[in-house]
């Protein structure tokens, strides 16, 4: 007798469950790109780099209070992450997320070289940046998604949008490697989002998230100077950068840096002259020892990469090797950053995360990636294999790709009922 589609779909099924039940106990955290010990242990040295010494090389005694932008060698560090004059630089502490945080309040409290924010509204490429999503929604900032396309966010949408609503007061912008489907923004999108300025007023800000700058696995990818596309359009009050070291050295004691107009720049350091009396600048000369050239830096992120690149080979050598030809995902193969990004067919992340879950792999939960924690096709999952090991990314990802199977089948067979 012939085996109907729906029972093939059921015996195979049936296969997946006994082999997903047969699953050692596993306890594997793919969620957050955080860097694994053998990278933190890369700058260790920060540890030595003072010994004694305290002086800044202007001689600045860095123990002591003050010093709101932080030391020119700090700045220098700044300089070659966001690819802006050395003088629009801000050094701040240990994470540009609060960097970011702070450019906010003030746009909305004091304003950011304009008038403050009232009733704001950001344009958020989405797939994107889950953190970047949570700040709009604790300062009641209405998000508006737009598609994230593989060389930077749909730029049609984006200027129509900005053409019709004056209330949108800024887009999130992770232009290298972006987290988490590892685009990078081409020449056209860059200028483009230089260009936008002109239209939204001076109250608009690009917040210009350059996280993975120098964290290349392979050939680095070029990315174009929003600083000169910004200065040949006039528009770089409308612009402010981000950066930091947390993936460069010890993610937890590193050092952030802005790079905004001398305008903006002002309104921010007059809001830091409040809260704090300068920054710790004994950090400061201690990154800028270890990473004391943009030579320096290279090396030590090809260091970083030799580390990371084995385990991202390994989630796509077990993507295309369980799922190509299926027709149940796809998948990047970032040659950067801190993720791959896999998108299953409709309606399938949420119950392959949660298989994968209590099989005891954890990944980001679905949705994350988008505004509100709402993908509308439920389909968008990130997947962060640095702080795994390569046998174990192996093992999560198995495990993920017969969740996946798994899901399409239950799905499948949810449609003959
Ligand atoms: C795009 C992006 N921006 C910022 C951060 C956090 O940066 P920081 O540690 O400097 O706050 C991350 C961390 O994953 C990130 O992916």
């Amino acid at each position: 007798m012939d085996v109907t589609p729906q029972q093939m779909m059921q015996q195979t099924l049936i296969a997946l469950t006994e082999q997903y039940q047969a699953l050692p106990a596993l306890n594997i955290d793919l969620t957050r790109g955080k860097p694994c010990s053998e990278q933190l242990a890369l700058s260790n040295s920060l540890d030595s780099m003072i010994a004694g010494n305290y002086s800044s090389q202007d001689g600045v005694d860095t123990r002591n209070y003050g010093g709101i932008d932080g030391l020119p060698e700090a700045k220098a560090l700044g300089q070659w992450l966001l690819d802006a004059p050395i003088d629009n630089i801000l050094v701040g502490g240990n994470s540009s997320l609060t960097l970011m945080s702070q450019a906010m309040l003030i746009a909305y409290q004091f304003g950011l070289g304009g008038e403050p924010w009232q009733n704001a509204k950001f344009i958020c490429p989405a797939p994107g940046y889950d953190r970047h999503f949570a700040l709009c929604e604790l300062f009641g900032i209405k998000m508006i998604p737009v598609a994230m396309n593989d060389d930077g966010p749909d730029m049609d949408a984006v200027e129509a949008l900005i053409g019709e609503d004056r209330s949108i007061k800024g887009i999130w912008c992770v232009p290298k490697y972006s987290n988490p489907t590892g685009a990078v923004y081409s020449d056209e999108v860059v200028e483009r989002i230089a260009k936008l300025g002109q239209k939204a007023g001076a109250e608009f800000k690009v917040f210009w998230d350059n996280a993975y700058s120098v964290h290349d696995l392979a050939e680095p990818a070029a990315l174009s100077s929003l600083w000169q596309q910004a200065e040949a359009h006039g528009t770089l009050d409308n612009i402010v950068m981000f950066a930091s070291t947390s993936k460069i050295t010890h993610a937890g004691s590193g050092l952030a840096f802005l790079a905004t107009s001398e305008r903006n720049l002002a309104d921010i350091k007059r809001f830091l002259g409040f809260i704090t009396i300068g920054p710790d600048k004994v950090n400061q000369i201690r990154h800028s020892r270890l990473l004391n050239s943009p030579e320096a830096l290279t090396r030590h992120m090809q260091a970083h990469a030799d580390i990371l690149r084995p385990k991202f080979e390994k989630v796509v050598e077990v993507l295309d090797r369980m799922l190509s030809g299926k027709g149940v995902a796809k998948w990047s193969n970032a040659n950067g950053g801190y993720f791959i990004s896999v998108d299953t067919a409709p309606g399938l992340a949420s119950r392959t995360v949660a298989l994968a879950g209590q099989a005891g792999v954890k990944f980001t939960p679905a949705g994350a990636t988008f505004p509100y924690g709402k993908d509308p096709q439920d389909s968008n999952i990130r997947i962060a294999p640095s702080m795994a090991s390569v046998d174990d990314v192996e093992q999560a990802m198995s495990v993920f790709c017969l969740c996946l199977k798994m899901a399409a089948l239950e799905q499948g067979l949810a449609k003959f009922n």
